[in-house]
């Protein structure tokens, strides 16, 4: 039997979830791997937090990059998730004293990944991440590993469990989005700290860059994305949505158009018929379109510390088994600068809400200007309220495919019109 001997820095609910795996478990990965996992160091921001596992019998670090200097230590597993600071310092001094790191940092990859990844692959040392992204979906080593010579033409998904939760609890409950966001921060899916970037669509960017770069050998550059979250989504769209056959999700799609990379994260409408549109609560889902596969598509718990807690495992058992470790799928000296797709290029359908008057001649005014434009319209519903007579009314429209760049120009020119009376909510409509 072999050893493999971890300092483990974040205690958070992650970490301490890892711990209390490995306290359960280790007979079980023992027989599985031939391997019993040490947890030989430990550090967290706070020692005295209240925490579900005893500490006491760990060798506590006030410092985790000291832990980098132990002689006996094969990986730091890195937990703490700051996007730069003492993360990047810890990762870059495990691979500076040769000891493997297991990270769920998407924040870090995304943004300082490529100088990280060099430094590993010179050192042959393994950086793991399966963690990062999607929690407990083995989704990184399912395209590195498993589908290596696929080539892929199109990644898509839900990789926010925060932002998924709020959204089906509002269709589902009728819950207002705070009420949502504190039991969504009560269950372990986000906290005080990461919220903001869960609602604003930033961490499910992480995760697009992080997935993009093994897809297509991107380099890891969080700039390319094109980000938009939820924070504006009212719950009338999502009901308007759902009258007419859709739910609203937050989805990242990543491809290369033209030679250029398109990576998008932003809610959209999602038809009933897609497996997208049952993915529910906090769960995560990734479908992949390569020239094998048609649709390969990937659902499960996408946050929360026993599912990443899964993916940590996964890394620690690939770590206990290999020698050679290839972390992106592609070594880095291969990986391609790709120029940023110009959104205003790309062709979709969109949903629009037009808050207006209701008075005559305000549907045949803007649908002129649709048509002059040359947009087509697919649907065209106004809604409106009895309840307030003076009150604005939606008109709800889906278009068919349309150039983003002809698009803005129409909304442009009907928002200066007299009887709009709010910013028009676009929202594109998925079409995989
Ligand atoms: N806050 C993240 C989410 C957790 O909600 O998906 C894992 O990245």
């Amino acid at each position: 039997m072999k050893e493999l001997n971890i300092c483990i820095a974040g205690l958070g609910n992650v970490g301490s979830s890892l711990i209390e795996s490995i306290e359960k478990n280790n007979d079980y990965i023992n027989r599985k791997s031939s391997n019993q996992i040490n947890i030989i160091g430990i550090s967290a921001k706070s020692k005295k937090k209240k925490r579900n596992i005893e500490i006491s019998k760990y060798n506590w670090f006030d410092n985790p990059v000291d832990m980098t200097l132990l002689e006996n230590c094969d990986v730091i597993v890195e937990l703490i998730g700051n996007e730069k600071g003492i993360s990047y310092e810890l990762i870059e001094s495990a691979l500076k004293n040769n000891k493997h790191v297991v990270t769920g940092n998407k924040a870090l990859i995304a943004n300082h990944g490529n100088y990280l990844f060099n430094l590993a692959e010179y050192n042959s040392l393994a950086l793991s991440f399966e963690a990062a992204v999607a929690g407990g979906i083995p989704i990184i080593k399912t395209i590195k590993n498993n589908i290596s010579f696929n080539k892929i033409k199109k990644i898509s998904g839900i990789l926010n469990g925060t932002t998924n939760y709020i959204l089906t609890k509002m269709e589902e409950d009728n819950l207002s989005f705070e009420d949502v966001l504190q039991i969504a921060k009560d269950k372990g899916f986000t906290s005080d700290h990461e919220a903001d970037l869960d609602i604003e669509g930033f961490d499910a960017a992480h995760k697009l860059t992080i997935l993009s770069t093994l897809c297509f050998g991107s380099d890891l550059n969080f700039k390319q994305n094109y980000i938009d979250g939820i924070s504006n989504i009212k719950i009338e769209d999502i009901s308007f949505a759902k009258n007419i056959g859709y739910k609203i999700k937050l989805v990242s799609e990543s491809s290369i158009i033209n030679g250029e990379i398109y990576n998008f994260t932003s809610p959209k409408l999602v038809s009933f018929n897609n497996p997208l549109a049952n993915v529910g609560d906090a769960l995560n889902a990734i479908n992949l379109e390569t020239d094998h596969l048609d649709n390969l598509f990937l659902e499960g718990q996408g946050a929360g510390g026993k599912p990443t807690t899964s993916s940590v495992l996964s890394d620690l058992y690939e770590i206990s088994q290999n020698n050679n470790f290839n972390n992106l799928g592609f070594k880095t000296k291969d990986l391609i600068k790709y120029k940023k797709f110009n959104l205003e290029n790309i062709i979709n359908s969109y949903y629009l809400r037009i808050m207006t008057d209701d008075r005559s001649g305000v549907l045949s005014s803007i649908t002129n200007h649709f048509t002059d434009s040359g947009i087509s319209v697919e649907k065209i519903l106004q809604l409106p309220d009895n309840s307030n007579l003076n009150a604005p009314i939606p008109i709800i429209i889906t278009t068919h495919k349309i150039q983003r760049e002809i698009l803005n120009n129409v909304i442009n020119k009907i928002e200066k019109l007299s009887f709009v009376k709010e910013k028009i909510t676009v929202l594109p409509i998925h079409d995989n």
